[in-house]
């Protein structure tokens, strides 16, 4: 996992822009910061799991992750989350104005595209397919729209239920999607990565409130009294509902496969979910 981790964070240094003027510098900025990768490595072992044995999804994921690091720019704009910082360092547009940082979340999706519509291995169409996938989950029915549901949308629990797949959970499903894509895979055994991924995704955005909410320590003080799927079922249901979403996850993996082993990984190190403990069922 250390070496795959290793292999996007080369493959992620070769894509970005070398330029030295503030735009090039800003996009490498928001996409070389120290993140998890998280879904670069769901994009390559979906692929695994799905019967590739090579590295054919990597400029797939790689390309997810810079959808992801667009929407964390545009995230943290002051129009929006307005947060100082971001993976630790001074949000994007902190360091180079809100215009540069518009234009690199531009050229991020833009790039994006441009690597999916690139991949080799694969033929015409499902490079095709694979533009149509990132497109869909940066668009109305994917991250805009969840955005401007997290913005501007009421805050009932199935509301904030809908807009955290769209804002969250779409992004896991596309890895999946392209995976599956990318590995010709069967349509049940795509089918099945998906419902993973709308767990994972449910799991992940509760997750992400619960450490970063009223209820944990935040470096985004801006975020504090939004209403979230947290404010609104309080830390005890959010909890029992993400080890819930963990474990519908786990229920469609491969058991002590690599992707199983990851998604595990990715709750163990957050310490929310408890170790033992009733995963009552809800669905995504
Ligand atoms: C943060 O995502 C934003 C959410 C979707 C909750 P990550 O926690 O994956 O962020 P990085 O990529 O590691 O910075
Ligand atoms: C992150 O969402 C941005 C997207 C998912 C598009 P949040 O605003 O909930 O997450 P953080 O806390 O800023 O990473
Ligand atoms: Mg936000
Ligand atoms: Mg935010």
């Amino acid at each position: 996992m250390a070496d795959l981790r290793d292999t996007v964070e080369r493959r992620l240094t070769a894509l970005a822009p070398s330029g030295q003027d503030a735009l090039a510098r800003a996009v490498r900025h928001a996409l070389l910061a120290p993140g998890k990768r998280l879904r670069p490595i769901a994009t390559v072992l979906a692929s695994w799991e799905l019967g590739r044995t090579d590295l054919a999804a990597l400029d797939a994921g790689c390309a997810l992750e810079m959808i992801h690091a667009a929407s964390l720019v545009l995230d943290d704009l002051p129009s929006m989350d307005d947060a100082a910082t971001r993976r630790g360092r001074p949000s994007t547009h902190r360091v180079f104005g809100e215009d540069v940082a518009m234009l690199a979340a531009i050229s991020l999706l833009a790039q994006a595209y441009a690597v999916a519509a690139a991949t080799a291995g694969v033929d015409g169409a499902t490079r095709a397919r694979l533009v149509g996938i990132l497109a869909e989950a940066v668009g109305i029915h994917g991250l805009a729209g969840g955005q401007f549901r997290d913005l501007r949308g009421r805050g009932g629990a199935t509301a904030l239920v809908e807009a955290n797949h769209l804002k969250t959970g779409v992004l896991f499903v596309a890895a999946v999607d392209v995976a599956a894509a990318i590995a010709d895979a069967a349509a049940p055994d795509a089918e099945r990565l998906r419902t993973c991924a709308t767990h994972l995704g449910q799991a992940f955005q509760l997750m992400d409130d619960l450490a970063d909410g009223e209820f944990g320590p935040s470096d985004q003080p801006e975020d504090r009294g939004k209403t979230t799927l947290l404010s609104v079922l309080g830390p005890g249901d959010a909890v029992r509902r993400l080890a819930a979403h963990v474990a519908h996850a786990q229920d469609g993996l491969r058991p002590g496969g690599l992707l199983a082993t990851f998604m595990a990984g990715i709750f163990e190190s957050a310490g929310t979910v408890p170790a033992h403990g009733p995963a009552d069922r809800v669905e995504a």
